[in-house]
């Protein structure tokens, strides 16, 4: 296997050191059991890498107190999120303004559940992760996809078919950044979104949950601090889990500053998602407080992965179409040029070994692409990327 993969001891100082990918094999993860071990699994949106060693230490901390009881998010960790929201984005909220979750989806299925009635019009930019496509459905409520347009230079907006979607939605459920394209929204675009949803009289509700890794010094903007009327009407959802690759401690949390809005999304929970992740919410506190280095440090080496796989694509395999994520590990590639008798998803995963997301899991129209992770060394990126050379020099053969 590529990549320094070695059993994972107390004795490996994995620090700051993104080549180094401890073995998840056997380790219950969903990621690493869903093929057998002769794939390289590049599916779901999870990292090899290890956590931050400040994660762990703080966890550690708390398993030396024997009691797991119910857990609630302490006040230290409401004033870490409104600080850093400030600091970061220039959005003051208040502490009360925050909703803990046991994860996004639930998050955005619960704002559906919430404010909008079974035969509303829910809009949603498509491709788009799958269970974002599928929350619409869970709730009676139609979903009206307007396609991102893709460029020469990536992905954006078609503001005319948005805004004339947007008239009759009750609701827009925005990705930014957006999986799987990986494109960091505009603050003019957000802005035109944002003026359509007033109009309109358009609930959002704004996936963010990609927010802390974008490239290139780019900054990303929530929604809902380009005004507050913007935020009166909007639920943003954050959640600690992509960046410091904590997903599996279901934690997350929604930021609904109007007080209406917030009552009847903490109602349509009852039953369904009450409590919260006591690991979960040490997790999260140590990231935001502790770990800013560490996910520096990963900024950079992701960004460099992003370049790798987009040279080697080009130098391997130029006839797919790729256009670099903006943020994120995420990348969406276009095999249609390759002429290939079988879906790419499958093709890949039998030739290859490699178990890529199959690209009509986001939306019709998409069977010609996958989604690659590369939230993994360079040396497996590098190794995922020749195994689909080489396969495509074989089938060339036949
Ligand atoms: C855009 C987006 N939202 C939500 C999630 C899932 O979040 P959670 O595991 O907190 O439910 C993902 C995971 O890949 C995602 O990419």
């Amino acid at each position: 296997m590529a990549g320094r993969r070695q059993p994972f001891t107390e004795s490996i100082d994995p620090v700051y050191d993104f080549d180094l990918a401890p073995d998840r094999l056997e380790t219950g993860s969903t990621k690493w059991s869903r093929y057998p071990a002769d794939v390289l699994p590049m599916w779901i949106a999870d990292m090899d890498f290890a956590v931050a060693p400040e994660i762990v230490s703080a966890l550690k901390r708390r398993l030396d107190h024997p009691v797991f009881g119910y857990a609630v998010a302490k006040s230290q960790l409401r004033e870490q999120i409104v600080a850093d929201l400030d600091r970061r984005f220039g959005w003051r909220i208040a502490p009360d303004d925050i909703v803990f979750l046991p994860g996004i989806e639930p998050g955005f299925n619960m704002a559906l559940k919430a404010s909008l009635s079974p035969g509303e019009k829910i809009l949603i930019q498509t491709p788009m992760y799958k269970p974002i496509l599928d929350a619409p459905s869970h709730w009676g409520l139609e979903a009206l996809h307007v396609p991102l347009v893709r460029g020469e230079k990536g992905y954006g907006l078609d503001r005319g078919a948005l805004a004339e979607k947007l008239a009759g939605a009750g609701a827009f459920l925005l990705c930014n950044p957006h999986n799987p394209t990986g494109h960091v929204y505009a603050r003019d675009d957000l802005a035109f979104i944002a003026a359509a949803c007033e109009a309109g009289d358009t609930l959002i509700i704004s996936d963010e949950i990609h927010c802390d890794l974008v490239f290139d010094g780019r900054s990303h903007v929530p929604i809902a601090s380009l005004a507050p009327e913007i935020a009166k009407r909007t639920i943003t959802l954050m959640s600690a889990s992509k960046t410091y690759n904590i997903p599996g401690l279901k934690t997350g949390f929604a930021i609904i500053t109007d007080r209406e809005l917030r009552d009847a999304f903490n109602a349509a929970r009852s039953g369904m998602v009450d409590s919260v992740n006591l690991m979960g919410l040490e997790a999260t506190l140590a990231a935001y407080r502790d770990a800013g280095p560490w996910r520096a440090a990963l900024l950079d080496y992701l960004q460099e992965n992003r370049d790798h796989l987009g040279r080697a694509l080009w130098r391997l395999i130029p006839d797919i179409r790729y256009h670099p994520p903006e943020a994120s590990f995420l990348a969406w590639l276009d095999c249609s040029a390759l002429g290939l008798k079988q879906r790419p998803h499958l093709f890949f995963l039998e030739e290859a070994k490699l178990g890529l997301y199959a690209g009509e899991v986001f939306g019709t129209g998409y069977e010609q692409f996958v989604r690659l992770n590369f939230g993994c060394t360079r040396a497996t990126l590098t190794q995922a990327v020749e195994r689909m050379a080489a396969a495509l020099s074989r089938n060339a053969g036949n």
